[in-house]
């Protein structure tokens, strides 16, 4: 009964949206983007389900650090991360194994 909708996805990344809120930006060149949208314009990902991953802003996951944001990783959600205000993106992005742009 049941309808399935194709995507693109080859991982699905949850970002905490009320962490990445409370730091007000804090990655990418500037240091002033919040880390979703840091993070898929370093993949120069298309935007929903045509993207080659998908990042995708939650709700609070729980955790709760101070001056980081929660991470969960779809692809290995038995471990969650922690990534720190002004975290090297890129390295983020290798890894959670999200395909980077050529
Ligand atoms: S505010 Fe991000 S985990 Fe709670």
């Amino acid at each position: 009964m049941t309808q399935h909708v194709r995507s693109n996805w080859a991982n699905a990344v949850l970002v905490c949206a009320k962490c990445s809120k409370k730091l007000d930006g804090g990655f990418g060149p500037k240091g002033k983007a919040p880390l979703a949208k840091a993070l898929r314009k370093e993949l120069g990902l298309k935007k929903g389900r045509k993207g080659a991953a998908g990042v995708v802003e939650v709700k609070c996951l729980g955790v709760c650090p101070r001056g980081a944001v929660t991470v969960v990783n779809g692809a290995q959600a038995r471990e969650w991360l922690i990534v720190p205000e002004g975290a090297d993106v890129a390295e983020l992005a290798a890894e959670l194994g999200l395909p980077t742009p050529e």
